[in-house]
């Protein structure tokens, strides 16, 4: 059977299913050893032609830890996480995973994919999936699970979520913020080392926000490794551990959210902030 194609990127690779080499996520960094980040990109550009979106970003994303990325539209936000997960492929410069090139000639790429759930602004379920269903495919056909354990993994990230009194609705019966718990429980049931979230809230109504960004900030809470891109400048303040403003492609500035909001030291950080205070 040819299973539904994420609309917002190319198909993933129907590789075979790798169980073997499946980890139980360990989100805990170990006591006094040293911390090794899931993701590091360095020196990643990414050019669409002539035209250079991404010009050398060096970032890194420890277990546990919640990152939120800031910025201004166009400035390759939506880019960056694409080239981490690999949704888009670089154009030079590094993506590691535990330290190996992702981008290295003869890396298996399928596995590292099924390592980062990915939350999109426009929810990108499977519409003509009810709601369980959309979260029991993936792990079905990318980590070989069998269908009654995906059932009862989807079940339980579902009731996190709060919406498992859905699971028989298809997408068109839901609320935009509905849509977006039930991507989230998707995301989650592929028990993915991090958790990548772009505008996760900008294309709903906004008396939905706010449900979204409570299982957000629940998720963050429980350990869960998050990298956010957010125009929600008060939820990144309050659950973030760093935030990295990005600018003309790479990240002018990043800290933790006490110092980027409250003593920007770069004058685009300012410019930024201010004008995003001002709007
Ligand atoms: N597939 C593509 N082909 C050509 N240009 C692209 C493509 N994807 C993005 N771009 C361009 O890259 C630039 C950065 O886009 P990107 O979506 O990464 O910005 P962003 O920071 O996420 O903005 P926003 O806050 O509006 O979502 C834009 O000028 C956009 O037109
Ligand atoms: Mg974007």
């Amino acid at each position: 059977m040819a299973g539904p194609v994420e609309p917002d990127g190319p198909a993933q690779p129907d590789g075979p299913a790798q169980p073997d080499r499946q980890v139980e996520p360990d989100s805990t960094a170990r006591p006094g050893g040293p911390v090794e980040p899931i993701v590091e990109t360095r020196d990643l550009h990414k050019s669409f032609g002539e035209n250079q979106i991404l010009k050398g970003i060096d970032f890194a994303v420890n277990p546990g830890e919640v990152v939120s990325v800031i910025g201004a539209s166009g400035s390759g936000k939506s880019t960056f996480l694409r080239c981490v997960n690999l949704l888009e492929w670089p154009t030079s410069g590094q993506v590691l995973y535990h330290g190996r090139d992702v981008l290295a000639r003869g890396y298996k790429v399928t596995n590292y994919r099924t390592k980062l759930g990915m939350v999109f602004q426009q929810f990108n379920l499977f519409n003509n999936l009810n709601v369980l269903d959309n979260c029991v495919i993936g792990q079905v056909n990318s980590l070989g699970r069998a269908k009654s354990e995906a059932r009862e993994r989807a079940l339980g990230y579902l009731g996190k979520v709060g919406m498992e009194r859905y699971v028989e609705a298809k997408p068109r019966q839901l609320s935009g913020g509905q849509k977006q718990r039930v991507a989230i429980a998707r995301a989650l049931s592929m028990e993915p080392e991090a958790l990548l979230f772009d505008e996760p809230t900008s294309a709903l109504d906004p008396e939905m926000v706010g449900e979204v960004l409570s299982v957000m900030g629940e998720l963050a809470q429980s350990g869960l490794t998050m990298v956010i891109v957010t125009h929600e400048m008060a939820f990144a303040r309050d659950v973030s551990d760093r935030i990295a403003f990005m600018d003309g492609g790479v990240i002018a500035e990043e800290g933790p959210p006490a110092q980027l909001f409250g003593a920007p030291e770069k004058e685009r950080t300012k410019e930024f902030l201010a004008r995003f205070h001002a709007g």
